[in-house]
């Protein structure tokens, strides 16, 4: 089985969301049981020192709307399976997708010539491919070139990571792609509203549809979660597949992670807390033997931050510790600075850094996450792997991963045990917190689910397996 895995997103080379670790660490299990290329722009951001990306001295044009548009193909010297694509149109500028003044204004050109591109190499370098998996509107326009113009013998997996960026353009786009207006402005098709929706040119035009857990692909066939489309969902539920997301048990690994101030596993467990001493005293934060909670996420309303705001005035009074770490939207990035240096527990670091996450994770004894939506959430396996619980929103794929600890009857070594809460607001929310703080109060049944959380398998194997099944 050879796969062609597309992403306009892969770690570590570009990341703006959980897509680059997906395609980073999804690929890397495939490559088990299949042979599997990966594809993807090369950023003007991406160091081509550092990963030994060189050019392949390959080039072609692709003619759109009687404008040249040259390819240059680049690869890893170590190894043929990686491919990056360079055009000044794709690649040069400050941000993947947006910069400090908004999203960029020719996105819907650039991700055209990118899923152009992605085809002309497989056909260019003649390379045998069974499957294209997509991810994403970056590349969905693949599955539409794929089934029409090309009119390719490769199957099409197109897999969903979050149905709320769906690539909308102005319908001038099916000129300047050099589409055909008979064949895809329809309403079932690549037309929305009287413009063009990337993301349903995905859904319609490929032969399997994913998306990152079992519960998000049933609500996405809702009002509530579908993002308009759930009627474009439900007609095309017989191809549509929710399979949740691993992580890499190699990247994410507390014994050998070389973030963190010392190394534990489920037998070392006790090693965890020194962690927790060390972090804390590095932070300021009183009393380090209180449990600590921490929040790591992009500052979006997905993410629940409008929750986390408003908790934090009344968790200062609370016996427990905060770490926060993030950025995201310009509004929050405001309200979060403002409240940095406010409350003694109450940590707030401004920005992203892998290294510091880890350092969180490896300290924490609870991870806050109450998403709005989470079609599936890596943070929570994350926190299991590192020996933390996590407090989550009962939505998508967090609810595929954690059950509440005090619902017995549904624990097994399948699922972490966390806690949960289902209504969204701040009561329940509230309440979820403070059941943690009795939990970790009882320090036998708090050890016991963090050690049982250490031992639950996030890592890809199940699910590689599914995609394999999904590819044949
Ligand atoms: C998106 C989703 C997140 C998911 C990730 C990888 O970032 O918001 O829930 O885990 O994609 O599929």
């Amino acid at each position: 089985m050879n796969i062609l895995f597309a992403s306009s997103e892969i770690f570590p080379y570009a990341k703006s969301g959980g897509l680059a670790d997906v395609a980073q660490s999804l690929p890397a299990e495939l490559k088990r049981n299949a042979k599997v290329y990966t594809i993807m722009p090369l950023y003007a951001s991406i160091e081509r020192q550092r990963y030994n990306i060189c050019s392949c001295d390959f080039s072609f044009n692709i003619l759109l709307n009687k404008i040249n548009h040259q390819i240059d193909l680049y690869k890893r010297e170590d190894n043929d399976f990686e491919f990056f694509l360079y055009n000044p149109v794709l690649c040069d500028r400050d941000g993947l997708y947006h910069d400090e003044h908004g999203k960029f204004g020719d996105n819907h050109l650039r991700f055209g010539i990118f899923s152009y591109a992605i085809i002309e190499t497989m056909l260019r370098l003649k390379l045998k491919i069974d499957v294209i998996h997509l991810n994403d509107w970056q590349s969905a326009l693949v599955a539409l070139l794929a089934k029409t113009k090309y009119a390719l013998s490769q199957k099409i997996v197109f897999t969903i990571h979050n149905l709320a960026y769906q690539g909308i353009f102005h319908k001038s786009a099916i000129n300047e792609l050099d589409l055909s207006w008979e064949e895809c402005f329809k309403s079932d098709r690549f037309e929305y509203f009287d413009q063009v929706n990337f993301l349903k040119a995905g859904i319609f035009y490929s032969d399997v549809i994913t998306t990152v857990s079992p519960t998000y692909a049933l609500e996405i066939q809702t009002p509530s979660y579908g993002n308009t489309l759930e009627k474009m969902l439900i007609a095309n539920n017989h191809k549509l597949h929710g399979i949740i997301n691993g992580i890499s048990y190699e990247v994410f690994n507390p014994s050998t992670d070389e973030n963190i101030y010392t190394h534990f596993d489920k037998q070392s467990y006790e090693l965890k807390l020194k962690n927790k001493i060390k972090l804390s005293k590095e932070l300021n934060l009183p009393q380090p033997h209180r449990p600590l909670f921490i929040f790591v996420g992009r500052f979006t309303p997905q993410k629940g931050v409008d929750m986390i705001l408003q908790s934090l005035h009344l968790l200062k009074d609370f016996e427990i510790n905060v770490a926060i770490l993030g950025n995201g939207d310009s509004y929050y990035d405001n309200v979060f600075a403002n409240l940095a240096n406010m409350y003694p527990n109450i940590h707030i670091t401004a920005g992203y850094n892998e290294g510091f996450a880890r350092k969180l994770y490896a300290a924490a004894d609870f991870l806050l996450m109450p998403s709005t939506f989470e079609p599936c959430g890596l943070n929570q396996m994350i926190i299991m792997r590192y020996g933390g619980i996590p407090l989550v929103a009962k939505t998508g794929g967090l609810k595929d991963s954690v059950i509440d600890y005090t619902d017995t009857e549904h624990h097994s070594k399948e699922i972490g045990i966390g806690v949960t809460f289902e209504e969204y607001n701040l009561f329940w929310y509230m309440h979820a917190i403070t059941k943690a703080i009795s939990l970790y109060a009882n320090q036998k049944k708090y050890l016991k689910f963090a050690k049982h959380n250490m031992s639950v398998d996030n890592s890809w194997r199940h699910s590689a397996k599914e995609y394999m099944r999904v590819y044949r």
